[in-house]
């Protein structure tokens, strides 16, 4: 007879942080007082925390004993160059600038790549790498495949970037006004998509040819990578090591927001394989982040990154990992909740707009949702719409086709039976969708909205 052989954590509980649990009246008070945005609440009156997977993992000994070994001299750190010799071994690329986050390497990757009036092609936008590209006088354009749009298209690589889009753009603006393409691996916005290996070949045969850098978001390139060992042929056999490191190897230079993959609170780096880039880089940092060998981290912190990155690409974690994620997405099917499919990397992302067909996108329909989930059960999630799009140059709204609630999953932090009180607080409230009512806008920030936007309820 064959057995079910189930997946558990490659790991042990050794210590725990307790939860509050709160009242719905103390609920329907807190998100009032945070203008129905999750992201104004406090964190005290948050049961399961799913904002986002954002520095919010679980570290481990061994990362809290590398803490312990903190180098905090000013300049030339002994961490800086564990974390050095880290990103070269396992990422492969040659040149490393640390920043306090994966912003600050978009910052600085941005000054140095992008002129006034350049294009950035990218698989799908991110948020605050979008800004940068717009605040260094450039122009973010979608080129990501048309599935990717489609939160019930099944494709297994939604990350993948369309070379028709490519070439199209390549043809209007020309390759001299293409500064580098904008890689993310496991579209984040797209539901935690990955993109193939086959894509990226091609994508580095046709970048080649024109002189176009890829630039590469690495912020969560192990999980993507265990979905090309899991669907991609000719990979089953390789390890996410193996993976990763051929990934880079497509790629001229990268941004990483190590709070995700790399396991760590806080951290992020700019690599390059160009040493002109480089030189800038170094440059640079000292202005925005803190002297080269650093940049606005701790010894410590570059320690526990160094280490993190090791544990990342372990194929036991990943599986887990998303092992977990995939646990929660069927769950909320069986309940009959409209998610993105596939089930991504980092999360489950409700569609908002199948769940609430009433609401009107102007009526902020996963702003809306997310507020009801944590109404609910204390859950806190996160709104991945027409808030989080924002507004272009011209001041005029985005309308992104995809309106999501993410409900993002921390590494290592919760266990199967938080996934099952998630789903069926998700489920209470898709009972009574119906009598849900939207939201107003009454205070919009100038940038990146979403993080301080304020709501009130419609009547
Ligand atoms: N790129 C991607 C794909 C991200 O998801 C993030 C952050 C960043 C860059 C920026 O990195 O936060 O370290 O400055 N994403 C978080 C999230 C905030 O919740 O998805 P950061």
């Amino acid at each position: 007879m064959e057995f079910k052989r189930s997946w558990a954590e490659p790991y042990k509980m050794k210590m725990v942080e307790l939860l509050k649990m709160s009242t719905k009246t103390q609920r329907v008070k807190a998100i009032r007082k945070a203008g129905y945005n999750t992201f104004l609440l406090r964190s005290e009156d948050v049961y399961i925390d799913l904002l986002t997977d954002s520095g919010t993992s679980a570290m481990s000994d061994r990362q809290w004993a590398g803490m312990m070994t903190g180098d905090e001299a000013y300049a030339g750190s002994r961490n800086y160059y564990h974390l050095e010799a880290a990103v070269r071994e396992f990422y492969g690329y040659k040149y490393l600038i640390p920043t306090h986050q994966g912003r600050g390497a978009e910052n600085i990757l941005s000054k140095i790549l992008i002129k006034p009036g350049d294009v950035i092609p990218g698989n799908m936008y991110f948020t605050t790498t979008r800004l940068h590209q717009e605040l260094a006088g450039g122009m973010f354009a979608d080129v990501i495949i048309d599935e990717a749009h489609d939160p019930l298209n099944e494709h297994p690589f939604k990350g993948n970037v369309d070379l028709n889009k490519l070439d199209n753009l390549v043809k209007k603006h020309g390759a001299g006004k293409i500064p580098y393409v904008s890689i993310a691996t496991n579209v984040n916005m797209a539901g935690g998509q990955p993109i193939s290996m086959q894509n990226l070949r091609e994508l580095r045969a046709y970048t080649q040819k024109h002189g176009i850098r890829i630039i590469h978001d690495m912020t969560r390139v192990a999980e993507n990578a265990y979905f090309i060992q899991q669907r991609e042929e000719g990979f089953q056999k390789k390890s996410i090591r193996e993976i990763v490191k051929e990934i880079c190897s497509y790629t001229d230079g990268a941004t990483m927001s190590a709070k995700k993959d790399a396991l760590v609170n806080i951290g992020g780096f700019m690599a390059t394989n160009e040493w002109e880039v480089f030189e800038e880089a170094r440059n640079l940092v000292v202005v925005f982040e803190g002297l080269h060998t650093y940049g606005g981290l701790a010894g410590r912190d570059m320690e526990a990154m160094a280490i993190g990155i090791a544990e990342s690409l372990d194929d036991n974690h990943q599986h887990a990992r998303v092992g977990q994620v995939e646990y929660l997405g069927q769950q909320m099917e069986s309940f009959g909740i409209p998610i993105v499919k596939p089930i991504g990397g980092h999360g489950i992302f409700v569609d908002a707009k199948a769940f609430l067909p009433h609401l009107s996108q102007d009526e902020f329909p996963a702003q809306t949702l997310a507020a009801e989930i944590y109404i609910d059960s204390g859950v806190r999630t996160m709104e991945r719409g027409i808030v989080s799009a924002g507004r272009d140059a011209q001041g005029r709204n985005y309308y992104p086709k995809l309106e999501l609630v993410r409900f993002t999953i921390p590494r290592r932090v919760y266990t199967q039976a938080h996934m099952d009180v998630i789903a069926e607080s998700a489920a209470a409230v898709f009972e009574k969708r119906k009598k849900i009512k939207g939201l107003k806008m009454v205070y919009e920030p100038r940038y990146l909205r979403f993080f301080q936007a304020r709501f009130e309820k419609l009547r």
